[in-house]
C-alpha cells in the first residue's frame, strides 16, 4: 500500500493485524463483547528509521507495540519482520528472531528486577541466549554500560539506588544487549522530569546512530515524539488514522483528529494559536463505536457521509495516508 519513492527497505510490515478482547461472559455468553483494541492496522517501519506512534489513552498503541513484539497473539493479521513472516517460523527460529526486536518501557523501575544488581540485569539476555560467560560477558556488560552513560561502578547497585533517569538507562541498556535491528519504546520518557526527558532523547538518538537502530516510538502526543521521529502514525480507537512525514504532519496534518491532537498542546508560535481547532468530547465507549467514521462524533468537519461510511486509510495527492472523507490541508482539494 505504501510507497514511497527513496525509502530503505522495509523491516517490519504489518498487514491487517488485529487484537480483539472478548470481555465478559455471562449466563451462555449472552453478555460477550468485543473490545477492538487493535483493528485491521497496516504498518510498515523501514530500515533505520524511528516511526512515532501517537494517540490518546486506550488508543492501541501499547497493544500495537506488544503485537510487534510478540507479547501477544494477533487475533488476525501477519507481522513480517526482516523479510519473514512470524507465523512461518518453528518456535525455535521464533525465539532466536524474538532477540532482534527489543522493548523499552514507561516505568523502568517496575521493569527491572528489584533483587538483581544491574550488572545480572545486563548479563540475564546475554547468559539466556548463551552469547557470553565470563570475562566476555563482564567486558559485554561494561560495554554497555559505557554505551547508556553510566559509571562502571553502576554494575555493583540495585535499581532502587538510581534516579529514574538512570534506570531508564539501565532499560535502555539491556534492550541492547542483544543488539537488535528494532527497539519499540513504549512511552520511554513520560514518567520522567522534562530536565531528563531531553538527555534520554538525545541517548537514544545517539544510540540509533551508533547501532543502526530503528525504533518505534509510543506516546501520547505529537510533541513527545516529534523530535526523535522522521514518520508520525497517529492513532484513534485501534485504527491509524494519519501516516506522514514528520514535518508534513506537523505543519499540514491532513486527518481532524490529528489537528486536534496538535491544537490540544500550547502552540509557541503566536500566529498559529487560535488558528487550530482542539479535541472536543470524549473517546467513544470501546464496545459501542460510533457507525461510520469512529471519529465523526467529535469532528468539527464531519458531514452527513461520515456517519454512514467508514473513510479507509488511502494516499492523499501528497503522499501521506489518512483515513478520512474530506482531509485537510490538500489545497483545497478533497475527495
Ligand atoms: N488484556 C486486555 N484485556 C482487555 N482489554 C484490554 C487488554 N489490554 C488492553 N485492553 C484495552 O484495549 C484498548 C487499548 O489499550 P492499550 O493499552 O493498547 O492503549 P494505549 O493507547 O497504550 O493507552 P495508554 O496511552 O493509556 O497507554 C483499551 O481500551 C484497553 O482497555
Ligand atoms: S471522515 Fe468525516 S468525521 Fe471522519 S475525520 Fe474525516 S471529516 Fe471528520
Ligand atoms: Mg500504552
Amino acid at each position: 500500500m505504501e510507497q514511497p519513492v527513496s525509502r530503505p527497505s522495509p523491516l517490519l510490515e504489518i498487514r491487517e493485524i488485529s487484537k480483539h478482547y472478548e470481555i465478559g461472559s455471562g449466563f451462555l455468553g449472552r453478555n460477550k463483547q468485543v473490545l477492538k483494541a487493535v483493528d485491521r492496522v497496516d504498518l510498515t517501519v523501514y530500515q533505520g528509521e524511528t516511526l512515532g506512534i501517537v494517540g490518546e489513552s486506550g488508543c492501541g498503541k501499547s497493544t500495537l507495540g506488544n503485537l510487534m513484539m510478540q507479547l501477544t497473539d494477533a487475533t488476525s493479521g501477519t507481522i513480517t519482520f526482516d523479510n519473514t513472516p512470524f507465523s512461518q517460523l518453528s518456535r525455535e527460529m521464533l525465539r532466536r528472531k524474538r532477540r532482534d526486536i527489543q522493548m523499552i518501557f514507561q516505568d523502568p523501575f517496575s521493569s527491572l528486577n528489584p533483587r538483581l544488581k544491574i550488572f545480572d540485569i545486563l548479563a540475564e539476555p546475554l547468559r539466556t541466549h548463551r552469547i557470553a560467560e565470563g570475562r566476555q560477558l563482564t567486558e559485554r556488560v561494561h560495554e554497555l554500560l559505557e554505551a547508556v552513560g553510566l559509571p562502571l561502578q553502576s554494575a555493583d547497585r540495585y535499581p532502587h539506588q538510581f534516579s529514574g533517569g538512570q534506570r531508564q538507562r539501565v532499560g535502555i541498556g539491556r534492550a541492547l544487549a542483544l543488539k537488535p535491528k528494532l527497539i519499540v519504546c513504549d512511552e520511554p520518557v513520560s514518567a520522567l522530569d522534562v530536565s531528563i526527558q531531553s538527555q534520554i532523547l538525545n541517548l537514544l538518538a545517539k544510540l540509533q546512530k551508533d547501532y543502526q537502530l530503528t525504533y518505534v516510538f509510543i506516546a501520547h502526543g505529537i510533541p513527545a515524539v516529534a523530535y526523535i521521529s522522521d514518520r508520525i502514525a497517529v492513532m484513534y480507537f485501534g485504527r491509524i488514522v494519519e501516516i506522514a512525514d514528520k514535518r508534513a504532519l506537523i505543519e499540514r496534518p491532513a486527518h481532524p483528529y490529528t489537528e486536534g491532537l496538535m491544537a490540544s498542546v500550547p502552540i509557541s508560535a503566536p500566529e498559529q494559536r487560535g488558528r487550530k481547532k482542539g479535541l472536543v468530547g470524549e473517546t467513544p465507549n470501546p464496545f459501542q463505536p460510533p457507525s461510520g467514521c469512529v471519529f465523526h462524533p467529535r469532528c468539527p468537519y464531519a458531514q452527513q457521509r461520515c456517519s454512514a461510511e467508514a473513510p479507509s486509510l488511502a494516499p492523499l495527492a501528497d503522499g501521506r495516508l489518512a483515513a478520512c472523507h474530506y482531509p485537510l490541508n490538500q489545497g483545497g482539494v478533497r475527495s
